[in-house]
């Protein structure tokens, strides 16, 4: 089974919930590739690719209300990476015509690497910083 992105201990933030969350998106974004590339029923790739957005969409609320919390200055900025992100996310969405395209494969797979290179670069950048400033702040919450 081929991956489009393997997890790697570069992308720890040393943040529990974080880490989790990211290494299930991981393990989703490889399904929804795998899925494309065996040609799975078009219903079960609409379903991957649902409950992919939704469940990016939470884990990015959780970020958010850390930031918050803990009044990060750099929330503004962080919060607008990930709603660019939900824009490209959607629009390549919205592109497809679910029952009808023929193109579902590809747009599928588009999607697929799309947040795999967005989750490359975002988190060692973006959630690294994040991760350095919780770092003793959520320990110490236990
Ligand atoms: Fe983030």
């Amino acid at each position: 089974m081929s991956e489009i992105i393997i997890w790697d201990d570069k992308y720890l933030t040393e943040i529990a919930t974080i880490d989790s969350q990211h290494k299930i998106i991981f393990k989703r974004v490889n399904e929804l590739f795998q899925a494309c590339e065996n040609l799975s029923e078009k219903e079960y790739i609409i379903k991957l690719v649902n409950s992919l957005d939704f469940y990016t969409n939470c884990h990015f609320d959780t970020e958010e209300e850390y930031m918050l919390k803990y009044e990060y200055s750099e929330y503004e900025s962080h919060k607008k990476a990930h709603n660019n992100f939900k824009n490209v996310y959607e629009q390549i969405k919205n592109n497809y015509n679910y029952e009808k395209s023929q193109a579902t494969y590809m747009q599928a797979i588009h999607l697929s690497q799309t947040l795999a290179d967005w989750l490359d670069h975002h988190l060692q950048n973006e959630d690294k910083r994040l991760a350095e400033f919780l770092k003793n702040k959520v320990v110490q919450e236990g």
